[in-house]
């Protein structure tokens, strides 16, 4: 098995706090996180890993105010303009993962700037990044339950076609790797609802690093790590 993991997951944590550091706004700190998002997907093109998945905005991240609320929805839309040139230039695939179904609370405006990345950016052969946008597992999982009991309404499916390789089909992910290897910035070790299912058999790695101040060394440092790992996937 490569020492390189295919897949490598992002919970990039520690905006807000970086920002208080600094006598900063909280939004100045997603606003670096942005910058080193970009530096980050290099880095990643570079060790030759080929998904990487980051979680940019979780379901439950509504309830932080309406200003950062915005600020972040700001910041995508940002994002995303300024980078679609290079996107296209390095051949990445972009996806996304989360909500954009009709009820979700997305701006109109980001879930149609969303689909047409997608859309322009499918026939793409290079690294896949997949960006987690009004993203938690479980409402992942729910959705991905109600579609498949549409389905057996509809006659479409048999419940006795329900196994787990069905369901995958059904997740956002759908075609997606799991995730070899979770990252998670600023101290913090806990999994906050992401990628509930994918992450069954990922190895897993904490740094103190805050978001904005992650470099290159953290992440030679974290590969470095998943390198000495002995992955058994449950088998003795
Ligand atoms: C967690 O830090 C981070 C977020 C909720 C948002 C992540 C967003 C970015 C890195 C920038 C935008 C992303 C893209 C793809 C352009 P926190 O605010 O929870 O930090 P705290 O725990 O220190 O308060």
């Amino acid at each position: 098995m490569s020492s390189i993991p295919n897949h490598v997951a992002f919970i990039m944590d520690g905006n807000g706090r970086w920002a208080k550091k600094q006598g900063l706004q909280r939004l100045l700190g997603h606003k670096k996180g942005a910058d080193v998002v970009k530096s980050v997907i290099q880095q990643c093109m570079d060790k030759g890993i080929n998904y990487v998945t980051l979680f940019a905005f979780s379901v439950e991240n509504w309830k932080r105010s309406s200003e950062e609320v915005s600020g972040l929805m700001d910041l995508l839309r940002k994002y995303f303009s300024a980078e679609f040139s290079n996107i296209m230039e390095k051949n990445i695939r972009v996806r996304f993962i989360g909500d954009r179904t009709g009820q979700s609370k997305l701006p109109n405006d980001i879930t149609d700037m969303l689909a047409g990345i997608e859309e322009r950016t499918k026939d793409n052969t290079g690294i896949t990044i997949v960006f987690a946008i009004n993203y938690s597992g479980r409402d992942e999982i729910v959705r991905a339950a109600q579609m498949f009991a549409e389905d057996v309404d509809a006659s479409r499916r048999y419940a006795s076609d329900f196994d787990e390789e069905v369901f995958s089909d059904y997740l956002d992910t759908i075609h997606i790797p799991d995730p070899d290897l979770v990252i998670r910035t600023s101290g913090e070790q806990r999994i906050s609802n992401f990628m509930l299912w994918q992450m069954a058999y990922s190895e897993l790695y904490f740094c103190e690093t805050p978001w904005p101040d992650f470099t290159e060394e953290d992440l030679d440092k974290a590969l470095e790590s998943y390198a000495e790992r002995d992955r058994r996937f449950g088998v003795a």
